[in-house]
């Protein structure tokens, strides 16, 4: 799903950047445009990236508990 339309920029683009080490809305600028434009779209940009932070937070701490 497109999160920033104006750089067609999707849900999963951002949880890439996650993985990559975006950290909030001004490392997804720099690295994909989001909110560079209208800006319309910074609250689900900003969801969307905290949500998959999340994901990885969770996923890391599995793995060290099961290792
Ligand atoms: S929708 Fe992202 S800058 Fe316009």
């Amino acid at each position: 799903m497109y999160v920033c339309v104006c750089m067609a920029v999707t849900d999963r683009q951002i949880r890439e950047a996650a993985e990559a080490g975006a950290r909030n809305l001004k490392d997804l600028r720099r690295d994909l445009g989001v909110t560079s434009e209208c800006g319309s779209c910074a609250t689900h940009a900003r969801r969307c990236l905290a949500e998959a932070n999340e994901s990885q937070r969770q996923a890391a701490k599995v793995k060290r508990t099961t290792v």
